[in-house]
């Protein structure tokens, strides 16, 4: 395993799934075996990629509660090398029963463990709050993207998120770095998207991805098809947007990341190139038979 990282904020519909899924995706796209994690029970990115809600004993709650990933439970997706665990809406009672067991924080943690083997990166997709699921995500893992939504009270929201990312270092997990705050849904004609981007810039530096997600219908549309951004428009604005975050999260990583993207990546302008032609290859195979694709 080179990384886990985990997708949060505790602020919802900031685009925390739109990332996880389609971050997943692109990594995978770049050679990198992914295994997406959605502990969310509300199961948006299980649905996302196209996968079954509440599959009976083959999901993260059932992993949870014992203690064992099981082979069933890692489903294979329309994207070759990603892989996830999926969600149930049994995982609403999860935030209580953890509590009974010992060692509750380290229970995803433990699960991790033990598919340390067989993936590259493990991406964490967070429910909309700082409970015991997110906790859990937060104390297994190496780092976290926080997605970010241009609005006022920007500043507010990460503020929040920085003493409990201060409080699981002390507690649990005194590693967990900051991967970067990720601007999301960015309409970059107005004027105040472009004040609260220079306000978090300034304030966290180098934390930020220089990556900006624009707000793109296609993004929206792509989970009720099932697929991720690649798969379901590959041209879109909302694809090239992830495919650079990819690249980033990539270069920005090489020390732990030895399989390249193709030759060249992590080297510069011609990384996205890479990504890109793998992306088209998917799209022009089988995963696109029987798709109802709009150009
Ligand atoms: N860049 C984007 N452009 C357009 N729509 C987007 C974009 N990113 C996300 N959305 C849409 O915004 C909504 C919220 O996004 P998403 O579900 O990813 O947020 P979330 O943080 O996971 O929400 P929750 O807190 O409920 O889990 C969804 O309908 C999603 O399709
Ligand atoms: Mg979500």
């Amino acid at each position: 395993m080179k990384k886990v990282i985990c997708i949060a904020n505790q602020k919802g519909g900031v685009g925390k799934t739109t990332t996880a899924v389609n971050l997943s995706a692109c990594l995978a796209l770049a050679d990198q075996n992914v295994l997406l994690l959605d502990i969310d029970p509300q199961g948006n990115a299980t649905t996302g990629l196209g996968l079954p809600k509440n599959d009976d004993g083959a999901n993260i709650y059932d992993a949870l509660m014992e203690g064992v990933v099981e082979k069933a439970m890692i489903h294979d997706t329309a994207v070759d090398r990603l892989k996830a665990i999926p969600s149930t809406t049994d995982l609403y009672g999860a935030e209580i029963e953890l509590v009974t067991f010992e060692n509750r924080e380290q229970r995803l943690l433990r699960l991790i463990q033990q598919v340390d083997e067989d993936f590259d990166f493990v991406l964490i997709d967070c429910p909309p709050s700082l409970g015991m699921l997110t906790l859990n995500a937060l104390t297994a893992a190496d780092s976290i993207v926080i997605p970010l939504q241009t609005e006022y009270y920007a500043m507010e929201g990460l503020s929040q998120l920085d003493k409990t990312i201060a409080r699981v270092r002390d507690a649990f997990n005194p590693e967990l770095k900051i991967e970067g705050i990720l601007f999301t849904m960015v309409d970059g004609r107005t004027v105040l998207s472009h004040q609260v981007i220079k306000e978090v810039r300034d304030f966290y530096g180098d934390s930020v991805f220089t990556t900006i997600i624009p707000r793109n219908v296609r993004l929206s549309e792509a989970p009720s098809h099932g697929m991720p951004i690649i798969l379901y428009d590959f041209k879109s604005k909302g694809a090239d947007a992830y495919i650079d975050l990819a690249n980033e999260l990539i270069r920005n990583n090489k020390s732990v990341i030895n399989s390249v993207v193709k030759d060249n990546a992590a080297s510069g302008p011609g990384d996205r190139q890479d990504v890109e032609e793998v992306a088209l290859e998917a799209n022009t195979e089988e995963n696109l038979d029987g798709g109802d694709y709009e150009s």
